[in-house]
């Protein structure tokens, strides 16, 4: 049998095909959630993304973790339930383990596939501690299983992935993991401040194009979900720093007028037309932690870099 080096296959039609997808691509504006930016290639082009000279929140945040790791151990306390929110290749968790000690760690992330490797080389490395992987997307909701410890939960969200939700939203995800967490509960999480527009503008749209890959690529992964046959080829990344709106913004560009087509639909869209895939919020220190005391949480400890604005703020759950 013959087969083409491409594998572009048509979505297996599931019953429960994310509604979302379809609102979004009709909608006179185009959006397609950044969550989708997440298949197994996405997941890996976004640890590629972290290598990069320009991207910078990874490394500061690492660096940050490196520098402050006593402190931030000492806040968290040891043998709290380590619930990793988009855990992707569980390195930041990971680095954290020998200071932090979990008694259990979740890994939640919505690339079930990739979290569960990752997972599975990082038992070998500490089989003392409890661990499991979940394939979910905890956007929309946050369903525990019962075998995740109800004690001392400790949310990780390290990255600034709570820029990609609106303030508004935001507050409300947030507001959700206080109830999450218990009165014994709090968050560890890594918030990117805003900074210069050339940075920022960089560090989204990079010279060798591989956030530009990232971003396209969301176009396969709904080819495969939804069967539509968007041509990667016709669009173009766009990625910067909306100054105005206090975000970086990424979007796909149509080089030239096109129809795309879907089982029971379809959109034609202009030459220069644009589908808004991404938004990364940068905040300013102050608003971050009045987001988290709105939220349900007291911002106890926060660490920043000295050069370049972020910060990894431990808040724990107030009454
Ligand atoms: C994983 C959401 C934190 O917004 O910086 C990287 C994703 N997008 N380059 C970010 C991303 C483009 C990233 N987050």
């Amino acid at each position: 049998m013959l087969t083409s080096c491409t594998t572009e296959k048509a979505a297996a039609p599931s019953a429960h095909l994310p509604a979302e997808l379809f609102d979004g691509l009709g909608a006179r504006q185009a959006t397609i959630s950044p969550k989708f930016l997440y298949d197994a290639l996405g997941s890996k082009l976004f640890e590629a993304i972290c290598e990069l000279p320009e991207y910078y929140p990874t490394r500061t945040e690492a660096g940050i973790f490196e520098r402050h790791g006593h402190d931030i151990a000492h806040a968290c306390g040891i043998g709290s339930t380590l619930i990793d929110l988009g855990a992707g290749n569980c390195a930041k968790a990971a680095s954290l383990f020998p200071l932090l000690r979990p008694a259990q760690y979740v890994a939640v992330d919505i690339s079930t596939e990739f979290v569960s490797e990752a997972l599975a080389r990082l038992r070998l490395r500490f089989p003392h501690i409890d661990m499991r992987a979940l394939g979910l997307d905890f956007s929309s909701g946050l369903a525990l299983p019962d075998d995740v410890r109800a004690q001392q939960r400790l949310f990780f969200y390290p990255g600034s992935s709570l820029g990609n939700f609106t303030p508004l939203d935001a507050r409300a995800f947030l507001t959700r993991l206080r109830k999450g967490c218990g009165l014994d509960g709090a968050l560890l999480i890594g918030i990117d401040l805003a900074k210069d527009k050339a940075s920022l503008d960089a560090a989204y749209d990079d010279a060798l194009g591989v956030t530009a890959a990232f971003n396209l690529n969301v176009l396969r992964h709904v080819n495969r979900l939804l069967g539509s046959d968007f041509d990667v080829r016709q669009w173009s990344h766009v990625g910067f720093y909306n100054e105005a709106a206090g975000r970086v913004e990424m979007h796909l560009e149509a080089k030239r007028a096109q129809r795309v087509r879907w089982p029971g639909g379809g959109r034609h869209f202009a030459a220069g037309e644009r589908i808004h895939t991404e938004n990364s919020y940068k905040y300013r220190q102050a608003d971050a932690i009045g987001l988290l005391e709105q939220s349900g949480f007291e911002a106890t400890h926060v660490w920043t870099d000295a050069r370049c604005p972020f910060a990894v703020i431990h808040a724990q759950a107030i009454a």
